[in-house]
């Protein structure tokens, strides 16, 4: 199958899980309103569709992997929606619309992050279909991928790095901590959910998310310089004029594309234990280095 297609039947999969849960509840309408603003905004749903993947390739029954991958997107939507806020990029094009900020205003973005971010532990809190210890094991992985230890400090790394000269190293670990690690925990998350992957297994998919997780955000540098902001749906060049660290400042163009064909070939290689199973997972990795938004 096309990985358009992919990605089109994994994406209906979490659209439809997130917003039964939301729309279930009754929160306050503007809180309400600004969080489904955030979530249903034409993302591409690589986290979610991660997940699924995964747990489908180790046989695991799709129902176990809907909260996670529910959870990893309401993560995701938290961690831009704060991005973009002008204390952080200060940018006002998301997605193709105006930045939840722009749209609602600064308190409220910074509530909808806030309640996004805790409703992705819940999801998987009250998950009918998953064991209690299956649970603990996900609210670890996705507390240490989003927390201190990953996408926050990945955030402030970026922040205070601002026009400064980095070295190759911080650059990649800038890199692994603020995207990186929630495409890693996706992967962990998809193998934890199936409840059947074996340590050799867990060794390749952390070897190929450690991979795609690192190119993706290579890709987002190069697509900053290179892409079209009607293509990409957020504004082309903020990078450059904020002056942030990223792998074309540092390798230049050419230099990025190189470490990202790299990255590309490490990822097809870390899944040949797995041969035809991976080829979702495979077509994935494929999208992540040619995408163009
Ligand atoms: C953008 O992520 C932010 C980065 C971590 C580079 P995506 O490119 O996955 O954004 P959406 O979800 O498709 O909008
Ligand atoms: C954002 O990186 C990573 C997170 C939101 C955690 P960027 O700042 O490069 O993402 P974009 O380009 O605004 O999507
Ligand atoms: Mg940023
Ligand atoms: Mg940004
Ligand atoms: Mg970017």
């Amino acid at each position: 199958m096309e990985i358009q297609s992919l990605l089109n039947q994994y994406s209906e999969r979490v659209d439809s899980y997130l917003k039964a849960c939301i729309v279930q509840k009754s929160i306050d309408p503007i809180l309400q309103e600004s969080m489904l603003y955030s979530l249903f905004n034409g993302g591409k749903r690589v986290r979610p569709t991660l997940v699924h993947m995964v747990n489908t390739m180790l046989d695991g029954d799709m129902r176990h992997a809907d909260s996670a991958a529910a959870a990893i997107e309401c993560i995701h939507s938290y961690s831009l929606v704060h991005d973009d806020l002008p204390a952080m990029d200060d940018d006002d094009l998301r997605r193709g619309k105006p930045t939840c900020h722009i749209a609602y205003d600064e308190a409220t973005a910074i509530l909808a992050g806030d309640a996004l971010q805790s409703l992705a532990f819940e999801l998987i809190a009250v998950d009918k279909y998953l064991s209690a210890d299956a649970k603990v094991q996900l609210v670890k992985e996705l507390s240490i991928a989003s927390g201190y230890q990953g996408m926050a400090v990945g955030q402030s790394f970026d922040l205070r790095n601002v026009g400064k000269p980095l070295t190759l190293v911080q650059l990649e670990a800038m890199h692994q901590h603020k995207t990186g690690a929630l495409l890693q925990c996706s992967v962990i998350m998809g193998a934890i959910a199936s409840g059947k992957a074996n340590q050799d297994q867990l060794s390749a998919l952390t070897n190929y998310a450690q991979a795609i997780g690192l190119a993706f955000q290579v890709q987002d540098d190069i697509l900053d310089i290179e892409g079209d902001s009607a293509v990409i749906g957020k504004p082309q060049g903020s990078d450059m004029a904020q002056n942030k660290p990223t792998y074309p400042a540092l390798l230049g163009l050419e230099g990025a594309k190189l470490k990202l064909q790299q990255l590309h070939e490490d990822a097809k290689q870390a899944l040949a234990p797995f041969g035809s199973e991976a080829s979702e997972l495979k077509a994935l990795a494929d999208f992540i280095v040619h995408r163009d938004h």
